[in-house]
């Protein structure tokens, strides 16, 4: 089993996927995020997927792939927001390597995602509402699987990543 790897967790908007391969080139890994690896593989974009498929086809796929992304090894892994909400998810993320939750509030989320199209979850009368109803219910389990939290609120990506670096612990620094 693989346990090299360095996997995001945290909300819609909270930077995964340009930290994480602002991270990768700095540590010269591969970069996933997740949600691209599902997009390749079906052949059709998230909102898509959502469509014909439901939320529920869509965690279905979710697992398929981080199933096939945790047994890889030396990666810098972008999770789903959402992924954690699966025990069977949780079980992969925690075996697959060292897990950072970038911590953002609700008001950077929704700044960082005013013109967002593709998330299918957003695409309501109240996004604030519901992204307040995703946190509360995920934050508790975003803090419960990190080994770190790094606060990512009105902090460019770059900084981000620069504040992490130093804190990685250091057999993952020679992988
Ligand atoms: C989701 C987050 C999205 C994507 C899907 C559902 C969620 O990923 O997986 O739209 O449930 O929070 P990002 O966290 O990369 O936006």
């Amino acid at each position: 089993m693989s346990a090299n790897n360095i996997i995001l967790i945290g909300p819609m908007g909270s930077g995964k996927s340009t930290i994480g391969q602002l991270l990768a080139q700095r540590l010269n890994r591969d970069f996933v995020d997740s949600d691209h690896y599902i997009e390749a593989k079906t052949g059709v974009d998230i909102p898509r997927i959502f469509d014909i498929e439901g939320e529920e086809g869509f965690r279905v796929r979710e697992t398929k792939a981080l199933k096939e992304l945790t047994e890889r090894n030396n990666l810098v892994l972008a999770t789903g927001g959402g992924s954690v909400t699966r025990e069977e998810n949780r079980k992969m993320i925690r075996a697959a390597g060292f897990i950072i939750f970038l911590d953002t509030s609700v008001n950077q989320q929704l700044e960082r995602l005013k013109h967002d199209k593709k998330r299918p979850l957003l695409q309501t009368e109240n996004p604030r509402e519901r992204l307040e109803a995703l946190l509360s219910e995920r934050k508790p389990i975003y803090l419960e699987m990190a080994d770190l939290r790094i606060p990512t609120d009105r902090k460019f990506a770059r900084k981000v990543a620069n504040e992490i670096i130093p804190q990685l612990p250091e057999y993952l620094m020679n992988s």
